[in-house]
């Protein structure tokens, strides 16, 4: 994927464009090899649980995932209006949404089989690591952190304070939390399945279970200020920007 410069100073958000992201100009190499994540039984489309270190269990909206986007989602995706970037895609729902829209998107996810089912949706999607390097950095106009990413590393302080990286100066992260949370839970989890491919327990992987009450919280230590929260039925939203450099406040 290419990202054009405009002027040289590379600042706005607006300089990548649906042109700069598409699903054919994206390199092979991120498919060639397997790389294997610990929601790929998931990204399968098999029911799985998300197990943690002290052996609470909660399913994985595994159906979501692999369904249309829901009203709620799209009212979420009405809020990106300019280029986004959807962090731990999954099969890319999201992202193939925008794309649809005109918007540009691209999914980022650790997993090869996510980035192959994005780009079968319709949508540009790159394997990698979301503290990795990315195409766009700093102009991107939206970070989506959709069904429980804000957990993505387990440490959301981390992983907002990036997203925010990613964004630069007038974008905005938008993350969903976890309704039935409370506070910042951190700890390794894995996902749990019956037999699906052969497998029924992934590697155990760093996660963080995230309530709303943690919304403020977060957003002061990443250095963020609190843009808008929003439920909508039992989800969770909250938006995330930068602060003014001048006061340290929006
Ligand atoms: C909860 S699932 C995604 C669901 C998806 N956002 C949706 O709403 O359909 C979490 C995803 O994050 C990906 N992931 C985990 N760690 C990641 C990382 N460090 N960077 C990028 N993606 C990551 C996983 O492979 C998985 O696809």
């Amino acid at each position: 994927m290419s990202v054009r410069h405009v002027n040289g100073r590379g600042v706005s958000p607006l300089d990548v464009s649906p042109h700069d992201v598409s699903p054919h100009d994206v390199s092979r190499r991120d498919v060639s090899r397997h790389r294997p994540s610990g929601f790929d039984a998931a990204i399968a489309g098999c029911p799985c649980r998300l197990v943690d270190d002290r052996g609470a269990a909660r399913p994985l909206l595994v159906a979501r995932w692999h369904a249309e986007p829901d009203a709620t989602d799209l009212l979420v995706l009405d809020r990106c209006t300019g280029p986004t970037l959807d962090v731990g895609c999954g099969p890319g729902r999201l992202a193939a949404e925008l794309t649809a829209r005109g918007v540009c998107a691209l999914g980022v996810d650790v997993s090869t089989l996510a980035v192959r089912l994005t780009r079968l949706r319709g949508a540009a999607a790159i394997r990698r690591n979301v503290f990795d390097r990315l195409p766009g950095e700093g102009r991107w106009r939206h970070v989506l952190l959709a069904d429980g990413n804000i957990g993505i590393g387990g440490d959301p302080v981390k992983l907002l304070a990036r997203c925010a990286e990613l964004t630069g100066p007038g974008g905005r992260t938008i993350a969903e939390f976890d309704p039935a949370a409370a506070g910042v839970r951190r700890h390794l989890a894995t996902v749990q399945h019956g037999a699906c491919h052969g497998l029924r327990e992934s590697e155990p992987f760093r996660w963080a279970t995230v309530g709303p009450d943690a919304i403020p919280r977060l957003s002061n230590e990443a250095g963020l200020r609190l843009a808008r929260s929003w439920t909508h039925g039992p989800r969770v939203f909250a938006e995330f920007a930068p602060r003014s450099r001048a006061n340290g406040v929006g």
